[in-house]
């Protein structure tokens, strides 16, 4: 059926009301899978295009945001699939690039419904490996959101993208042309060159658009954070609380006058404080304020002891980083980045 269609006859009396709401409700049928359809889609672009330009994900071992990082602290997680990393922290730019166009590849062939099924087959298979790896750790299992993101990818896959799609226009030609009698073999062959086309023109345009993503993006940006000497504040500019804001075991948010960064500082023992990154080493999330003597990371379930912002559960390997503070009566003082 041409999408054009889907209008509403018009009609009087009850047979034309019933005939009416079939109608409506056989178009919110033919439609249901559109949101989903367009939610992946730019998902998967903005996802590829946020990975490419970020320095940090590109980065070598020593950055925790880094693919490497993720990848190596995935297979200390215990990810059933670590026997298959190697290759990937062997040549780790280039299965980084490889995730990152491979999204973008999938998120573009979704959105405009070019070989529909194939594209969300690619996003539910990378959807899947990220869910054995980076979110394998996550307890409970419902909230590592690559396992909802795989599920999500499966009504398309058995549906395809028929509908306000080049795969839509595509059949729609192929029986235009079955009626004029032209032969199945020309027909299939006509609809594989002209997707094929389709294909490398948009992969060429996707190509382009990541590779300048790629070298005008956040990269400069991030590039001195990572190679930042320890913070020292001045002591001007260094945010005070009062000590009675922060209890045994609650916390008071300040920010890093050096980097922005929220601070959490905590009084572990009575008596006893300090400052904790609310930076998650992981994939650089905000973790929440401590809670029973530890901070969690709500992305992938990471837990830090929150005395020491030591790792007390994965997927991260690297402690938060923490600061010296200081009491003077009532007042305490962010000092220095320690670690
Ligand atoms: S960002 Fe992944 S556990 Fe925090």
């Amino acid at each position: 059926m041409s999408e054009a269609s889907n209008s509403v006859p018009a009609g009087g009396g009850a047979a034309g009301r019933a005939e009416r709401a079939a109608q409506r409700r056989a178009i919110a049928s033919r439609y249901a899978l559109l949101p989903l359809r367009l939610f992946l889609g730019v998902t998967f672009v903005y996802a590829a295009l946020d990975k490419l330009s970020d320095a940090h994900f590109l980065a070598g071992a020593g950055d925790p945001a880094s693919f490497v990082s993720q990848t190596q602290a995935a297979k200390a997680g215990g990810s059933p699939i670590s026997f298959l990393l190697g290759p990937a922290l062997d040549h780790p730019t280039l299965f980084a690039l490889a995730v990152a166009f491979g999204e973008l590849a999938v998120g573009l062939g979704t959105l405009l419904g070019l070989w529909g099924r194939v594209a969300a087959l690619g996003g539910a298979l990378l959807n899947l490996s990220l869910w054995l790896t980076v979110s394998w750790s996550v307890a409970p299992y419902y909230l590592g959101n690559d396992l909802a993101y795989l599920m999500a990818w499966i009504p398309l896959v058995l549906a395809g993208t028929p509908y306000l799609s080049v795969d839509g226009y595509l059949a729609r030609r192929a029986g235009r042309d079955r009626e004029r009698g032209l032969g199945e073999d020309h027909v299939k062959r006509r609809a594989l060159v002209d997707g094929g086309i389709a294909a490398v023109a948009i992969g060429g345009a996707g190509l382009l658009t990541g590779s300048l993503t790629r070298t005008f993006g956040r990269g400069r940006q991030a590039a001195p954070k990572q190679s930042a000497a320890p913070v020292s504040a001045a002591p001007a500019q260094a945010p005070t609380v009062s000590a009675a804001s922060v209890p045994v075991g609650g916390s008071a948010q300040v920010k890093d006058p050096a980097t922005g960064d929220a601070v959490y500082i905590v009084q572990p023992k009575a008596g006893q404080y300090c400052g904790l990154s609310s930076v998650c080493t992981h994939s650089g999330c905000a973790v929440d304020a401590p809670k029973n003597g530890q901070l969690y990371c709500p992305c992938h379930g990471s837990r830090f002891d929150a005395a020491t912002g030591a790792v007390v559960n994965g997927p991260a390997v690297k402690p938060l980083p923490k600061y010296a503070v200081t009491k003077d009566g009532d007042k305490l003082t962010l000092g220095p980045q320690q670690s």
